[in-house]
């Protein structure tokens, strides 16, 4: 069965103890006013990653995310992160092609396979994230741009690899712009690419892969969104600060 997931990715927020305190709020709303069958994921920076995770353990809603990973195993990539150093402090998802590191990173389609293929092998779940800019958008070619980002990344998987992985369809013009996707926007880019997972896999697998919606997603919007046929959940940025805000949102289904 298809798993619902809602994902708080932090970005470059909060001071350590601010972090610390963040996760307890949510810790503690999720435990008191959370009864679903959710998956609650909270991506702090690479250094609050052991002292987050050690905070959720007893709490099975809640798991571990990074934020990025490297693409080599291991040795001399000064200032990257391995997959197997993650697996080893407790974290169970990884962000993969988030816009900002394709932007700003300039991570590639073929990178971004690296990241998760060596992820998937340390028993990590990549998250990978793909969606359009606006002028793709405006020119009615946003179906084939999020088509050809899974076809040159997701496709080369193999088809126990793609169960492992979690898809995070997050336009560029929504993301921290208070500018989100109708639900009918998103519901039908979900479907296309479930349709595209389908030929890639099979129809099962990619009607058991999960596809969250992300950009702007708040306690506003999160209900309709959710309720909509192909979105499995959210994946989170600005809301996900607020303890309140995120757990409204995880109680959106
Ligand atoms: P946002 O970010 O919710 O602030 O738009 C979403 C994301 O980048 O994951």
């Amino acid at each position: 069965m298809r798993k619902k997931i809602v994902a708080g990715n932090w970005k470059m927020n909060k001071s350590y103890e601010e972090a610390l305190s963040l996760v307890s709020e949510i810790d503690n709303m999720v435990k008191d006013e959370v009864n679903g069958d959710v998956a609650v994921i909270v991506a702090p920076p690479f250094p609050y990653l052991q002292s987050v995770g050690k905070l959720v353990q007893g709490n099975d809603k809640m798991h571990l995310a990074a934020q990025n990973v490297s693409e080599y195993e291991s040795g001399a990539y000064t200032g990257d992160v391995s997959a197997s150093m993650l697996k080893s402090v407790g974290v169970e998802y990884v962000i993969i092609g988030h816009s900002e590191r394709r932007l700003y990173h300039h991570e590639d389609a073929q990178t971004l396979y690296k990241k998760m293929k060596l992820s998937i092998a340390q028993g990590l779940k990549p998250i990978f994230c793909c969606g359009e800019p606006l002028e793709e958008r405006d020119a009615d070619r946003h179906f084939e741009y999020v088509g050809q980002q899974l076809k040159d990344s997701v496709s080369y998987l193999s088809n126990q690899e793609f169960d492992q992985i979690v898809v995070a369809y997050e336009p560029i013009w929504a993301i921290g712009t208070g500018k989100t996707a109708s639900s009918q926007q998103a519901q039908e880019m979900h479907a296309y690419i479930r349709e595209q997972l389908s030929r890639m896999f099979d129809a099962e697998a990619a009607y058991n892969c999960t596809i969250l919606y992300g950009g702007s997603c708040n306690p506003g919007n999160a209900q309709e969104l959710f309720a909509q046929e192909d979105i499995d959940g959210g994946l989170i940025g600005g809301a996900s600060l607020k303890s309140r805000d995120f757990t409204d949102i995880i109680k959106s289904f």
